[in-house]
């Protein structure tokens, strides 16, 4: 009887101690898992000083293959939210924001609208205007570029 009780226990906190571990160990089977954190960590530390600057961004004369391209993206991801007058839907129309902002702001603004939303006072003050955080629409940087040769057009 004690004996049986003394191995139940032992195989309670056997369990418990597989259950404890198991978290650990066989997370270190699949790496990916655990180095996903770190990995949008770095991203996401790099990022604020990895803010374009003018210095990043060359317009030359309007490219259109960059402008058709850039509006079939304004198509599927920004459509919804932004007109290409002057109206607001959800966000800003953008008619003229190309005379209204810098290149390198309308392009922060694309590619990491949560860090522009945080820091950033004119992007604040839309905010407060529209009332809604644009989500960030996950645009590479040359999906990024091809849209504000887009803008350009407007
Ligand atoms: C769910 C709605 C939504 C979507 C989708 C969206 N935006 Fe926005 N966007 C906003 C809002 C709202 C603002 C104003 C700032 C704020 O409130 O977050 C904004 C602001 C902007 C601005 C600044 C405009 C200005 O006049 O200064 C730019 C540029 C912009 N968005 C680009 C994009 C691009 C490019 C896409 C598509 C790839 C996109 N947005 C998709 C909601 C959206």
């Amino acid at each position: 009887m004690r004996i049986t009780l003394l191995s139940g226990f032992t195989a309670t906190a056997f369990i418990l101690a597989m259950a404890a571990c198991g978290g650990g160990s066989t997370n270190d089977g699949p790496p990916g898992a655990k180095s996903t954190p770190p990995g949008a960590a770095a991203a996401e530390t790099k990022a604020p000083s990895g803010l374009i600057t003018a210095a990043d961004i060359t317009l030359g004369d309007i490219d259109a293959k960059m402008v058709d391209s850039g509006k079939g993206i304004y198509e599927l991801k920004c459509q919804a939210c932004h007109s290409l007058g002057a109206n607001r839907v959800v966000g800003p129309g953008w008619k003229g924001v190309t005379e209204r902002r810098a290149p390198e702001w309308i392009m922060n603004m694309m590619l990491t609208p949560d860090i522009m939303l945080d820091s950033d006072p004119e992007a604040q003050k839309q905010l407060e205007e529209c009332l809604v955080r644009m989500p960030n629409q996950s645009l590479s940087k040359a999906d990024g570029r091809n849209v504000l040769e887009f803008m350009r057009t407007l």
